[in-house]
């Protein structure tokens, strides 16, 4: 039996981990498999009420569980990152998540804000950078509040970070098989450091001679996915530019309601979890769309070595956007978060 942790967090968290919950249920009682999940507190209710962000004890826990699913995390009574730094840093960080995969599928021409887009041409998968970078935490203020005063933060990058991102990423351009191309995304001609990347991906890529090696900078990266994203099959990027990178992903694919991510050390311990935040405004409305959540336990899923259910579970996403029941995916489409689930399940079952 498999052993998951679940962390609903804040704002609409804890709804669409629910929701999420419905549905790893009902495929695991079609597919035989057993899961047993554990609750954990974490998220400003329980900072506020006894000052624990993410305790060392618990990370500890982590390491023996087959995988985290994490609903989201931030709330406007605490101060802007506090709380997203200590439980989804804290758990990236610590448990060696180096990679946060970051699918971009565009299920349903209706769900494209772009002109003229269809499905085959919205299909790509990010591999971003997921321990270094800017977000290491190398910085502070001097003189701070002064008119002299300095903020200064270090973007850090290891040949081992970036050699295990590039080397994931080419393997799984090989594995997806669908064009077998790479771009690596950088600013390496503003930001000479990340020659790191350029070199590393060159020296990387010889031993993979079946995968096309692409480059792209960040800005023209991002013209690209709005013009002609059909131009990307998967892409390698730090940790910075591959958090801003995707949220344009998502949107593109159907935005926030439907985007999921994987943080993953191969092997080991994963969390999986909607790219949408707490979005504090829409909690404990049942109007937020569950289904980026829905679709981490599909990641979730084939990361454990569940390909069946995990198909199922995607084949029964996408039946759910075209089936004609769902026909958007913001708050404001009419529609309860739990009716989503329940076309979801409709057609799984
Ligand atoms: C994400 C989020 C986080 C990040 C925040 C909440 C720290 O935006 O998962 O993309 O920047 O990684
Ligand atoms: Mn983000």
């Amino acid at each position: 039996m498999a052993t998951i942790a679940v962390i609903p967090g804040d704002g609409v968290g804890p709804e669409v981990t629910d929701e999420a919950l419905r549905v790893l249920a009902r495929i695991s009682e079609l597919e035989g498999l057993k899961f047993d999940t554990i609750a954990y507190p974490f998220g400003a209710d329980h900072y506020l009420r006894t000052g624990e962000l993410m305790p060392a004890g618990v990370l500890e826990e982590f390491k023996q569980m087959d995988a985290i699913l994490l609903g989201a995390i931030g709330d406007p009574r605490v101060e802007t990152g506090i709380l997203e730094r200590a439980i989804i840093g804290g758990v990236r960080w610590n448990l060696d998540m180096y990679i946060n995969l970051r699918p971009i599928k565009l299920y349903a021409e209706y769900l494209c804000p772009l002109k003229d887009k269809k499905p085959a041409d919205i299909d790509m998968v990010f591999v971003r950078e997921n321990t270094e970078d800017l977000y290491i935490g190398m910085g502070g203020h001097f003189k701070k509040g002064t008119p002299d005063e300095v903020a200064i933060q270090q973007m850090i990058m290891t040949r081992k970070g970036v050699e295990r991102a590039v080397r994931y990423a080419f393997d799984l351009t090989r594995k997806r098989g669908k064009r077998k191309k790479l771009t690596l995304i950088d600013k390496v001609n503003a930001i000479g450091a990340m020659e790191i990347w350029t070199r590393t991906f060159e020296e990387v890529g010889r031993e993979y001679p079946d995968v096309e090696r692409d480059h792209a900078f960040i800005d023209a990266a991002c013209m690209w996915m709005v013009k002609n994203p059909e131009w990307f099959d998967v892409a390698v990027t730090g940790n910075m530019m591959g958090d801003i990178i995707t949220d344009l992903g998502a949107a593109i694919s159907g935005g926030l309601g439907i985007a999921a991510s994987g943080n993953i050390h191969p092997g080991r311990v994963s969390m999986f979890e909607p790219i949408h935040g707490s979005a504090p405004k829409h909690a404990g409305k049942g109007l937020i769309c569950p289904l980026a959540t829905i679709s981490a336990v599909q990641m979730m899923l084939d990361y454990l070595g569940h390909t069946s259910a995990s198909a199922r579970v995607e084949t029964a996403l996408a039946k759910a956007l075209t089936g004609g029941e769902i026909r958007s995916l913001s708050t404001s489409s009419g529609m309860k978060t739990s009716h989503y689930t329940d076309v979801v399940l409709k057609h799984l079952n």
